[in-house]
């Protein structure tokens, strides 16, 4: 079977295209399943590009296809069953674990980059009824994402007013979902038009946090007294500002670590506005299910920006990391 796999960790041509034995069939509690589809998370490209990513590793952690055969044992899914990836194969329920990256296929062991894939069945969820595999696949991880930052702890309401930062996977999930709610919503963005574009898919102010760095005091210009809820991607280059367009009590998703990973936050503020910070993390199978359930009863449907086929993985990456996509970059196994 054709997969892609890291050949030269750290070097440029990083990925090389290759032939890999085939699975076989599945064993007790296994699916066998045909990967159609996948698509690129900002994490990728730090597995990709990291000298510790074992020769031979198959990225990408999206993937969706069907079942072509079931192991002993399993009964919750069929042969023919549409289906997509879990990101944390052991995260069932219930509250944050910490240990489980290592489990995550194209994390830990391999993952979706190629055309065949002998997994225990807690690895897949059932695809929502009429999505195709390519729609499918970005639900894995910025679905899921933002689904459990807005409708888990979030608890996103219709009179809330929700700031949405950037126009990538997560920010575009989290903009349908708060419209979907009724919520108002409020984008930012470093193009003016992404910015049009986004006011298409629902957002109803928007701001260029190029242009208006202090994006903070914009959206409490437009709120009067804050956004009861901003979704946090950039990280520390963004959470001062996030901190400043809150409101007294509002909410904070820590999401997303586009700037890095540690800088200066005014804690003062955090404390004398009482803003609870969520750091949240992709999400649990029970989440997924009822994002499927909501999927299913409102017939959202994600933004696809372009689609390369598994040959082109490397030209789709450099083509994401340069930030010229608004929402997903789908890979077509
Ligand atoms: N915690 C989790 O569970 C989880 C899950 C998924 C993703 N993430 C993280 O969340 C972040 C976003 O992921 P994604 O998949 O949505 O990425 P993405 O599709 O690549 O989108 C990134 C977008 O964010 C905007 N952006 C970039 N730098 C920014 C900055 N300094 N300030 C504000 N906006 C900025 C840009 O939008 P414009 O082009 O419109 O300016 C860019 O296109 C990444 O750090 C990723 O690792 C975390």
């Amino acid at each position: 079977m054709k997969a892609v796999v890291v050949r030269h960790p750290g070097q440029e041509n990083v990925l090389e295209v290759s032939e890999l034995p085939d699975p076989g069939q599945p064993g007790t509690g296994e699916v066998r399943v045909r990967i159609h589809a996948s698509a690129l998370n900002y994490h990728d490209n730090i597995v990709m590009g990291s000298t510790d990513t074992p020769i031979g590793h198959v990225p990408l952690a999206d993937g969706a296809g069907v079942v072509e055969a079931v192991g002993e044992g399993v009964t919750e899914l069929a042969v023919g069953d549409a289906v997509f990836a879990r990101f944390f194969p052991g995260w069932q329920a219930g509250g944050p674990v910490l240990d489980h990256f290592g489990t995550t296929p194209g994390i830990g062991p391999s993952g979706y980059a190629r055309e065949i894939v002998v997994a225990p069945a807690t690895q897949f969820e059932r695809t929502p009824r009429g999505y195709t595999h390519a729609e499918a696949a970005t639900l894995t991880v910025a679905g899921l994402t933002a689904w459990s930052a807005l409708m888990g702890d979030g608890g996103v309401k219709p009179d809330d007013t929700v700031v949405l930062q950037g126009t990538g996977g997560v920010s575009l999930f989290a903009l349908q979902l708060a419209h979907l709610v009724g919520a108002t919503t409020i984008v930012t963005s470093s193009s003016d038009e992404k910015l049009e574009r986004a006011r298409a898919l629902g957002a109803d102010h928007v701001v260029n946090y190029r242009s208006v760095p202090e994006w903070g005091d914009h959206v409490r210009e437009l709120t009067g007294d804050g956004a009861d809820h901003v979704i946090d991607v950039g990280g520390p280059a963004t959470l001062p500002q996030s901190i400043q367009a809150v409101r007294v009590g509002g909410l904070i998703s820590v999401i997303g670590v586009l700037s890095g990973l540690a800088g200066e936050i005014p804690t003062g503020f955090i404390n004398m506005k009482q803003i609870r910070l969520h750091g949240v993390l992709v999400g649990n199978h029970q989440q997924q299910r009822e994002m499927v359930r909501a999927i299913e009863a409102s017939g959202l449907r994600p933004v696809i920006d372009r689609r390369f086929p598994l040959d082109d993985l490397s030209e789709a990456l450099r083509y994401f990391t340069s930030g010229a996509h608004m929402g997903k970059v789908v890979i077509d196994i």
